[in-house]
């Protein structure tokens, strides 16, 4: 029941991204069959499509070890030397939020990635100088939520960049049934198509979801989570059946209220509901430009129709006859 049983252990076991496995079970092979270190991968992608858990499988299939690290934690580039410096051959060093390496910390990276190096300075003043020591070959994992706030430089080093994609209905209703079997939990498969459709394309919430349901079916219905409970604990839940929750509401409403549909700059949209820029950006929008709510122009965020219609409110429908 804990998390780590959750979580996939192989490539057949992971739900969706059918093209990224494909070809990760090609380089696997073919990296394994010449003994070698898988090339570094670069996962981007909104959160909780499963970057982490595929660091964890690349490692489990390279027969090594993942160490876990995050780009705002490391600060220093003595942080990043104390990781290399434990890893043995075949690891999987996963950095999150990689986009958030600090400059220093990044140049330190390039002569691991490209050589196996690792230059570190030691002494002062005059007597300054760098040592190199050798690393065993290893592969680096790198998420990130922004792409293109990756450096260049960086970005070229990994030989395996790939973009997880919000996840279909059929695969969030596998994803919930795996869940549920691995939580010895019983479900119709109405309420297993009722929580796929409310996750927003998106692993994790499916799981967050299934939890809480099972929570009312545990307390209501001995455990059994029909339909009708899966229902009854998402509307309880806010989430409605696109699965927006209170969050999308508010910057929906905030946009079409306050801003008159937009165009509205991020930070002052943010501003008015009380949000982190950050966290709409990087949680929010993504899934509402996804469904066509939102788009974002040079002038800033705007309401689509389907956005209006979605919450009952009339507004701009992009015709020229409106009232
Ligand atoms: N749990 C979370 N994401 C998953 C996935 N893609 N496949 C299987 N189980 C998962």
């Amino acid at each position: 029941e804990k998390e780590s049983s959750l979580r996939p252990g192989t490539l057949d076991e992971y739900i969706g991204q059918q093209s990224l496995k494909d070809n990760l079970r090609v380089f696997i092979q073919a990296a394994r069959s010449r003994n070698e270190a898988l090339d570094h991968v670069l996962l981007y992608g909104p959160p909780g499509l499963g970057k982490t858990t595929l660091a964890y499988i690349l490692a489990r299939e390279m027969g090594g070890q993942l160490r876990m690290a995050s780009g705002p934690a490391i600060e220093k580039s003595g942080d990043l030397a104390a990781i290399l410096s434990t890893i043995e051959p075949g690891d999987v060093l996963f950095i999150d939020e990689i986009h958030r390496l600090p400059r220093q910390v990044e140049e330190i990276l390039y002569p691991a990635m490209e050589d196996y190096c690792l230059d570190i300075v030691v002494g002062k003043d005059a007597g300054v100088h760098t040592i190199r020591l050798s690393l065993p070959p290893f592969t680096l994992v790198g998420a990130t939520t922004r792409a293109g706030d990756l450096s260049a430089p960086l970005r070229d080093r990994f030989g395996i960049v790939s973009q997880l994609e919000y996840y279909g209905l059929p695969e969030l209703e596998k994803i919930v049934d795996r869940t549920s079997r691995v939580m010895n939990t019983d479900t119709e498969p109405g309420a297993r198509r009722e929580i796929a459709r409310r996750s927003r394309g998106t692993p994790r919430i499916a799981n967050r979801l299934f939890r809480r349901v099972r929570d009312f079916a545990q307390v209501f219905n001995d455990g059994f989570v029909t339909e009708d409970i899966a229902r009854e604990a998402l509307d309880r839940l806010k989430v409605d059946h696109m699965g927006l929750d209170s969050v999308d509401y508010r910057y929906l409403t905030g946009l079409i209220d306050r801003f008159q549909g937009g165009p509205a700059g991020l930070e002052a949209l943010a501003a008015s509901i009380g949000e982190e820029s950050t966290t709409l950006e990087d949680m929010y929008e993504p899934y509402l430009l996804q469904i066509g709510f939102i788009n974002r122009t040079p002038r800033g965020r705007v309401a689509t129709p389907r956005a209006y219609a979605h919450l009952g409110r009339k507004g701009d429908d992009g015709c020229q006859n409106q009232s």
